[in-house]
């Protein structure tokens, strides 16, 4: 095992033992039609969840096809190149069973004698027509009716090939924001797949997204024709003893060291990945070598990170933040730090809540979502930085 930075599957996926089984479980099932729904903050380990359940998917039972697909992947924010790259997943995912002899992404290239004749040679009947419809703006027909073709062609091949499909689409919020003609079309988008979603036999569909806020609206809340469609799971920290297990596989490391990193990290596994890397690669420093490579990490890393969702926040919820940071954890506590400067509290506790940099430990009592993301507040501000712990509560 080796310490990435890229989503971990396989040998380099650590812990997440109940949430996987229960997963592989229901989604290997032929009988069961029930599909996920992750939510968790950045840099949880949300998408490497679905790939490593993908794989774990694809490498058991023959009858059941996992896709993945990213709609961050789109180089364009509208829906026909959704569509185009969604239906290349799908067709990529069936080609060792259809026997498709081009790679999706040449089929797109494709006029249409040529096409048909590519689609001539498979084992299962492909429609020319909506590949060429998908793949080929000038076909006619709008963004809609090509996403809708695109999502049928998972429930088709499924069908045809007597398989169940998994379909798992990462960063789902992300459809919200697509355009159809220039025009924002996530509404459409929720009700086309609401209602594929209800007829399909053989598709079954798995999401994750980091912000509670636009997950809730995409896909939990009742607002959303999506309520109710799927388990949602909330993706948390590693616990202290998988972050062990992912540490000691990859570096030789004392308890004492784990439980630094842990604490740095408060258990995201981005954070542990990164620390690793930097302790194992970098040459052997003097002294404490968690507490070097956390600083050399905020330092180095940080304003990366951090500086673009800070200064998008407003003054308000940057005080209020920064209070946070500093471990004031009640409205009045943090009233009382912020001087009084900040009226409605509880409106920017709610909002911090929705962005994903606050959350609530128990009534009237919040932190930052992400430890390290505090600590940089606070040296950005100047301040003492304090993440509590549940049990540190007033
Ligand atoms: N189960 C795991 N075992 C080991 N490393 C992990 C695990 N989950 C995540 N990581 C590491 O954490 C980092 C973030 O993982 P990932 O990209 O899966 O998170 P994410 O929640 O999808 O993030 P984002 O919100 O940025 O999309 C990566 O460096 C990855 O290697
Ligand atoms: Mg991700």
């Amino acid at each position: 095992m080796a310490f990435t930075l890229r989503p971990a599957t396989g040998e380099h996926f650590a812990g997440r033992r109940v949430l996987m089984a229960e997963m592989l479980e229901e989604l290997s099932d032929p009988a069961s039609d029930t599909g996920f729904a992750l939510v968790g903050q950045r840099r949880i380990g949300k998408t490497s969840i679905l790939l490593e359940a993908a794989r774990r998917l694809g490498e058991g039972q023959d009858g059941v096809v996992p896709v993945y697909f990213s709609v961050w992947s789109l180089l364009e924010n509208d829906l026909e190149a959704c569509a185009g790259a969604l239906s290349a997943a799908v067709l990529e995912a069936y080609r060792p069973i259809t026997g498709l002899a081009l790679r999706a992404r040449s089929l797109a290239q494709l006029p249409a004698a040529a096409l048909r004749s590519a689609l001539a040679h498979t084992t299962v009947t492909l429609s020319c027509h909506d590949i060429a419809l998908i793949f080929s703006p000038r076909q006619g027909g709008d963004g809609i009716e090509r996403f809708e073709k695109a999502l049928g062609l998972a429930e088709g091949l499924a069908l045809a090939t007597g398989t169940k499909c998994v379909l798992f689409i990462d960063e789902f919020p992300a459809l919200m924001d697509l355009t159809n003609n220039r025009t924002r079309c996530g509404a459409a988008i929720l009700r086309t797949i609401r209602t594929l979603h209800e007829r399909w036999s053989h598709t079954v569909l798995c999401i994750a997204g980091s912000v509670r806020s636009t997950m809730e609206m995409a896909a939990l809340s009742p607002a959303s024709p999506l309520c109710r469609q799927f388990i949602v799971r909330e993706v948390g920290p590693l616990s202290r003893n998988e972050a062990a297990t992912l540490l000691s596989g990859a570096m030789a490391v004392t308890d004492a060291e784990i439980d630094d990193i842990y604490r740095f990290s408060g258990g995201i596994p981005f954070y542990i990945q990164f620390l690793g890397r930097m302790i194992s690669r970098g040459p052997p420093a003097p002294g404490d070598r968690i507490a070097a490579a956390a600083a050399a990490f905020l330092r180095e890393e940080g304003n990366l990170l951090f500086r673009g969702e800070f200064d998008a926040l407003s003054p308000k919820e940057r005080l209020i933040a920064a209070g946070l940071a500093r471990g004031h954890a009640t409205p009045a506590a943090l009233s009382r730090a912020c001087g009084d400067r900040v009226a409605g509290i509880g409106r920017v506790l709610a909002s911090l809540q929705e962005k994903g940099v606050a959350e609530r430990l128990q009534r009237g009592v919040y932190r930052c979502a992400d430890p390290v993301f505090a600590r940089w507040i606070c040296d950005r501000t100047g301040g003492e930085h304090f993440h509590p712990a549940p049990g540190d509560m007033p």
